[in-house]
């Protein structure tokens, strides 16, 4: 599927608008429900294809999972009630549902292969396979691109029968909230205390949900953030409802619009405000734009706010460091805007982004570079000059969601057409994109 995009030049966006329910929430919502006993009713689910992976996986694993549009009724197995699945569970292009079935199955009492699509089939799982091997687990995959990394098709291979996990400490050298919860996960059935630091906080929603669950968790703040869950003092725990916040990282992309498109005002509601996760509006702020917090509220535990932008120039920013973790899925975008920012924008300590969904530091580089934009890809990020002229071109998304979606927003004020090529997994996140910028006013199509 392509994006074709025709700027309106002197016509702005305006309107209110919502987003799919946060992905990360999502998954570990279901996780959790699978694992409680009785049912779990969850509401503001995505119905993104990752989300629905982890849905698909947990019924082969023998959960009932109904979907019933952005309402998802898991009847859970309990802790222990998993069965084997025939044949491998297909993870698609979702980095968060093998990393984190890794560690719900490493511990359980048969094996599972799980594999995914070309994109994932190039991720590294080292990181998930190593601090897991070391509770006892053992996960194997094929050779990946870096010595001693592997990538998917994976094997869990399950413990014997009666065999347990063993609680073990976890300095992590990346942040990562994928590889924090597949250890919390696997600490869930192991003997005694697991730890995990990290350098920066990566997002707390596992221990958000752990918590509300009454799981013997204690999470530690300070310089090297610290999470400690106690496996003998893991009890049962009953199903409960989950209603699941609208995805800031979804939102991201709207703000950016209504941020960018001169004249324009956007608002984006019932978005999740999760400090652990706002950076990209930190990041906004920095840049000179006012974004309004409204109608503020807990939702199943994590804030939630109505989030209002209106367009303004731009200045340059320097982005680092827990700013970075903070918010690393929404660099994409936060390069693409730096495009547009008076000043030279500086993403560093993000070479994370060169093993997400695609190199996401080449592929921003590269289709920045055909709009117009003026850059230097570093092995940690990004150096834009801006402001730069932009012109409509022929991109390529390479594939991946967020960066189908940066270029298509960035396009909106391009001089001329933009169509950007390889773009349908905008489904794994953000199925209606193209809909909700076009009930914005953008006359963007899906081909
Ligand atoms: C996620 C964690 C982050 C993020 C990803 C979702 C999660 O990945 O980029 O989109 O839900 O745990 P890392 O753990 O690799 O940083």
């Amino acid at each position: 599927m392509r994006l074709r995009v025709r700027p309106q030049p002197g016509r702005a966006l305006a309107g209110a608008a919502t987003v799919p329910g946060d992905k990360s929430v999502s998954h570990r919502a279901l996780i959790f429900g699978a694992l409680g006993t009785g049912d779990s009713v969850v509401t503001g689910f995505s119905g993104g294809d990752d989300n629905r992976r982890t849905a698909a996986a947990l019924r082969a694993l023998g959960v009932g999972v109904e979907e019933r549009g952005t309402t998802v009724i898991v009847h859970g197995a309990g802790l222990g009630g998993l069965t084997r699945a025939v044949g491998p569970l297909d993870c698609g292009n979702s980095g968060t549902t093998i990393r984190l079935l890794c560690g719900l199955l490493c511990g359980q009492p048969f094996p599972t292969a799980l594999d995914g699509d070309a994109s994932l089939r190039a991720r590294p799982m080292r990181r998930v396979a190593e601090p897991l091997a070391r509770m006892g687990a053992r996960i194997d995959g094929a050779p990946g691109a870096r010595p001693g990394d592997i990538v998917p098709p994976l094997r869990v291979h399950g413990l014997a029968r009666g065999a347990r996990l063993v609680g073990t400490t976890h300095d992590l050298a990346v942040a990562s909230a994928q590889v924090k919860s597949a250890i919390l996960l696997a600490a869930l059935g192991a003997r005694g205390v697991t730890r995990v630091t990290e350098p920066e906080l990566s997002r707390d929603h596992t221990e958000r949900l752990m918590a509300a669950l009454g799981l013997p968790l204690s999470v530690i703040p300070g310089a090297r953030p610290a999470v400690a869950l106690d496996g003998d003092a893991v009890r049962p725990f009953p199903g409960r409802p989950f209603a699941v916040p609208g995805d800031l990282s979804s939102a991201a992309f709207l703000l950016a619009a209504g941020a960018l498109v001169p004249g324009s005002r956007v608002t984006v509601r019932g978005v999740s405000v999760n400090p652990t996760r706002t950076g990209v509006l930190d990041a906004l702020t920095a840049m000179g734009l006012v974004i309004g917090r409204g109608a503020e509220r807990d939702e199943g535990g994590e804030p939630t706010a109505d989030l209002t932008v209106a367009a303004d120039d731009l200045a340059a920013t320097h982005i680092a460091g827990a700013l970075t973790v903070r918010s690393i899925d929404e660099l994409p975008i936060l390069a693409a805007l730096a495009t547009r920012a008076a000043g030279t924008t500086e993403i560093r300590d993000a070479g994370e982004l060169r093993v997400k969904e695609s190199d996401r530091i080449a592929t921003m580089a590269a289709e920045l570079r055909r709009l117009g934009a003026e850059l230097e890809e570093l092995p940690d990020g990004l150096r834009v000059h801006g402001p730069a002229p932009l012109r409509g071109a022929r991109c390529t998304a390479h594939g991946d969601h967020r960066v189908a979606m940066s270029l298509c927003v960035l396009a909106l004020v391009a001089e001329g057409e933009t169509v950007v090529e390889e773009a349908d997994s905008i489904v794994t996140s953000f199925p209606g994109f193209t809909a909700a910028l076009g009930a914005l006013g953008a006359d963007v199509t899906q081909e």
